[in-house]
């Protein structure tokens, strides 16, 4: 049943390449992008003048990359929240307010009190969910299902890229409502999407030395993760996965954030991940990047850099290097969470734990 791998979450990762195809597979229906179940007219979708994504966990970190595609794609305002956040304000929202509830389970108590709290005010509720039938789609105004299949592992993988395609896809499927892309845009977008099943094969392909780097830092206390843009959220989503299975003291930053605080934390020794940008993409983020590299590097930091193969300015700041493909930048959380996946299930192996069911974890959080 695990297919010869020693973990579920292990044949999960693996099985990312088809939970994106089989995400995208018939959503551009005629030159357009259509859901799976739309309560709502095509009138509604235009009307929207705001987004709220609400999810926990991994499925909000799917959310925070939701907002740096649906905003540059439609113009629109989007606010992600922590549902168990959400659900406890008062967030304004009316009519003309779209609030994507993104769940793997479709059952996590707090994602459902958020989507109940968004209904009593009235707002559309669009689900991204993994399971057929559950509650949040059930009662939602429209809803897109990740077919990423049943994630078996608790910690999540191949649902967190097919969320972040299919909240993607909402971002077009509004786009097109608003019309702030043309048919031809929206189908370029989805074509670049659905090319990701590869270069996520190509990136599966180079995981020994991702393996072999985790077990040699398996012994550290603290590891920390930067990025910046889309790789801010990769980021946190790294040291999710870090601190969840391997239990291991693990933080995302954002790299503009570093002066601010967290730069205190470096010391001699300590390693930390950086999720390098595009090199091809805005060349000034990139170029920030590198010296914050330098800074953190000049502090005694052991620098792992996530990046492109040809990025030879990255590479020179690089204690440890990890290619990834060239790809669209809103894309590349697709290639870069794929190592860190990797890094944290094999240090947890290392360590001797159990990578499917890590401690005080339960695959559906259906009570708050
Ligand atoms: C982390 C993880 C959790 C879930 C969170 C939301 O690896 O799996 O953080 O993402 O509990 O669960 P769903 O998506 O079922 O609402």
């Amino acid at each position: 049943e695990k297919g010869g791998y020693d973990f579920f979450m292990l044949k999960e990762i693996a099985e990312q390449p088809a939970a994106l195809a089989d995400t995208l597979l018939g959503h551009l229906d005629g030159g357009r992008i259509v859901l799976d179940e739309q309560r709502l007219t095509d009138d509604d979708l235009r009307d929207v003048d705001k987004v709220f994504v609400v999810a926990c966990g991994t499925a909000y970190n799917a959310g925070l990359l939701a907002k740096y595609a649906i905003e540059h794609w439609t113009r629109l305002p989007v606010e992600v929240e922590l549902a168990s956040e959400f659900r406890y304000r008062d967030p304004v929202l009316d009519r003309s307010t779209l609030v994507v509830a993104i769940s793997q389970s479709g059952e996590t108590a707090d994602t459902l009190e958020a989507v109940r709290h968004a209904k009593g005010q009235k707002a559309r509720v669009l689900a991204i969910c993994n399971t057929n039938g559950a509650q949040i789609p059930r009662e939602s105004d429209a809803v897109l299902y990740t077919h990423a299949g049943p994630e078996i592992g608790v910690a999540s993988t191949k649902c967190f890229l097919a969320q972040i395609v299919a909240a993607y896809l909402v971002g077009l499927a509004l786009a097109q409502a608003r019309g702030t892309k043309y048919t031809d845009e929206v189908a370029r977008e989805f074509a670049a999407m659905e090319a990701m099943s590869d270069a996520v094969t190509e990136v599966l392909g180079t995981m020994e030395p991702v393996g072999e780097l985790a077990r040699s830092l398996a012994h550290h206390d603290t590891i920390l993760f930067i990025g910046r843009h889309v790789g801010y959220p990769v980021a946190l989503e790294g040291a999710l996965k870090l601190k969840e299975l391997a239990y291991i003291h693990a933080e995302g930053f954002a790299a503009g954030e570093l002066k601010h605080g967290p730069i205190a934390l470096i010391e001699d020794g300590l390693p930390v991940i950086i999720v390098m940008p595009s090199a091809d993409g805005r060349a000034i983020l990139h170029s920030k990047m590198v010296s914050n590299i330098r800074e953190i590097q000049a502090r005694g930091a052991r620098t792992i850099v996530i990046c492109e193969e040809d990025d030879l300015s990255a590479r020179s700041v690089a204690d440890h290097f990890i290619p990834i493909p060239k790809v669209p930048t809103l894309l590349q959380p697709l290639v870069s969470t794929v190592p860190l996946q990797v890094f944290a299930a094999t240090v947890a192996q290392e360590r001797g734990y159990d990578v499917d069911k890590p401690r005080n974890l339960a695959k559906s959080v259906t009570v708050e």
